[in-house]
Order: C-alpha cells, then sequence, then structure tokens
C-alpha cells in the first residue's frame, strides 16, 4: 500500500529501505523520499519503520 501518496512511497519500499541497510526513521527518509513534502504520511512511515526495525 503506499504510506506517502506526494512521493509515491510504498510500505514495501520502506522495508526494502532498511533491508538495505536504512536503520533509522531519517535514513529511510532520505532513502525513500518519504514525507519529504506535505508530511501527513510521517505518522505511518514512522510505524512501518518502527515495526520492521523491531522484526529484523
Ligand atoms: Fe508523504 Fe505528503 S504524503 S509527504
Amino acid at each position: 500500500m503506499y504510506v506517502c501518496l506526494c512521493q509515491g512511497v510504498t510500505d514495501g519500499q520502506i522495508r526494502e529501505a532498511i533491508y538495505e541497510g536504512c536503520c533509522s526513521y531519517r535514513e529511510v527518509r532520505e532513502a525513500t523520499g518519504v514525507a519529504t513534502q506535505c508530511g501527513k504520511c510521517a505518522c505511518v512511515a514512522k510505524q512501518v519503520v518502527r515495526d520492521t526495525l523491531s522484526d529484523i
């Protein structure tokens, strides 16, 4: 599903970024561009990052 409509970032892309080495929300944001425009997706994006990091 899309987490960030402004940048077209999906939860899958966020997970992928973490599997590829990102280890914080900030790094995921820099790598994917998520939440870099309106910012409305930040809460959900942070949650996906948190969930993914706690799974690995
Ligand atoms: Fe992600 Fe707007 S929906 S920055």
